[in-house]
């Protein structure tokens, strides 16, 4: 089975061909980072009309690069939620249209559960059940994985996903939009120089917990917490140790969600443990996952960087046992900027 896979839930444009939802025949994707980099963020409006500009033609691209033709597409998977309305709405006409013209079924994929099967492309051998942490710009969520197309929210984000506390984070601290990246490579120079405990202890950061919500999080009063502590060196003429702010603002990400994953370990049946989204690829995040996975006798699956990113060939991997368990849908199919419906749902995804 040949699946064109779409993702336009923020500012990617992206358009992969996978085989049986582990092989990726081409993946074809546009960032739209340079234009909503002058704003410090990403504009909606803007982001649907460049989806829109450049949709078909990466479509076309992709399916060249797959070395196949429109006629070899054995379905369509495409992203309609959580993500900007108006950016999911490009995808799914897109998609849509594509399916209705050339006949073939539309499956609808949930992007969270599409970061998750990034890893189905990376590791052949995966299979669930296992808990996953899905943690991106947009989201952060611990989910049970029971199946491949049985997930349920174990927890998630009360406020700020962690990739928007980096980002908002180094907007104060003037790095350019999205800014994980560079706050990564500061504070591997901060824990090179002075060390982790040092780093810590010049900039003590708080690690929110929720004692009747184990897995849930929260990044908004930790990203406050830094930006005070910038906006009051900024008042007193200090200069700020940036690596070292940046160091230990890691080091707050990182123990908040190691210290979930730990309790996922004791809590849930499974020893397999797959992490996906753009804030997985944070270097510090990935050394402590690795570590606490080792002392606990825990498979873990992160892949590697360059499917830890927004791409759709992780949306055509998911689309692909979305479609073998019937899950199609029709021409009146919608987006969803969020997932209101999860409490209807018992937690489904
Ligand atoms: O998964 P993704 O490409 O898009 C969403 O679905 O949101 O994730 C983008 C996010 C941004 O917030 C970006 O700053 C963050 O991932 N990110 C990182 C790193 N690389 C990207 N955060 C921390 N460390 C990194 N190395």
């Amino acid at each position: 089975m040949i699946l064109l896979g779409i993702e336009s839930s923020c500012d990617e444009t992206s358009i992969a061909v996978v085989e049986d939802g582990r092989r990726v025949l081409s993946v074809e994707t546009l960032s739209q980072i340079e234009i909503h980099k002058v704003y410090g963020g990403v504009v909606p409006e803007i982001a649907s009309r460049k989806h829109l500009e450049t949709i078909a033609g990466l479509a076309e691209e992709a399916i060249r690069n797959a070395g196949i033709t429109k006629k070899d597409l054995t379905a369509i998977a495409c992203t309609n939620r959580p993500g900007l309305i108006g950016a999911l709405l490009t995808g799914l006409s897109f998609a849509k249209g594509a399916a209705y013209a050339l006949g073939i079924p539309l499956v609808t994929v949930n992007h969270i559960a599409g970061h998750i099967a990034a890893a189905y492309l990376a590791f052949p051998e995966l299979k669930p059940p296992f808990t996953a942490l899905s943690v991106s710009g947009g989201n952060t969520f611990f989910i049970r994985v029971a199946d491949y197309c049985d997930m349920t929210v174990l927890g998630s984000t009360r406020d700020d996903a962690a990739g928007e506390a980096f980002d908002k984070v180094a907007r104060v601290l003037n790095i350019p939009y999205p800014g994980g990246k560079e706050i990564d490579r500061l504070a591997k120079l901060g824990r090179e120089q002075y060390g982790v405990e040092e780093c810590m202890r010049r900039f003590p950061l708080p690690r929110p917990v929720f004692e009747e919500a184990p897995y849930d999080t929260s990044f908004s009063g930790l990203k406050t917490a830094v930006i005070n502590k910038i906006h009051t060196a900024e008042q007193k003429g200090e200069e700020i140790e940036r690596e070292v702010l940046a160091a230990s603002f890691c080091e707050a990400v990182a123990d908040m969600l190691v210290s979930r994953f730990e309790y996922a370990v004791k809590s849930e049946k499974s020893k397999t443990f797959v992490v996906g989204g753009g804030v997985a690829a944070n270097s510090r995040l990935r050394e402590r996952l690795e570590a606490s996975a080792k002392k606990y006798g825990v498979t873990l699956y992160m892949p590697p960087l360059s499917v830890c990113g927004d791409n759709a060939a992780m949306i055509a991997a998911q689309g692909y046992y979305d479609l073998l368990a019937g899950k199609t849908v029709g021409l009146d199919e919608n987006a969803y900027a969020n997932l209101e419906y999860l409490s209807e749902r018992n937690g489904k995804i």
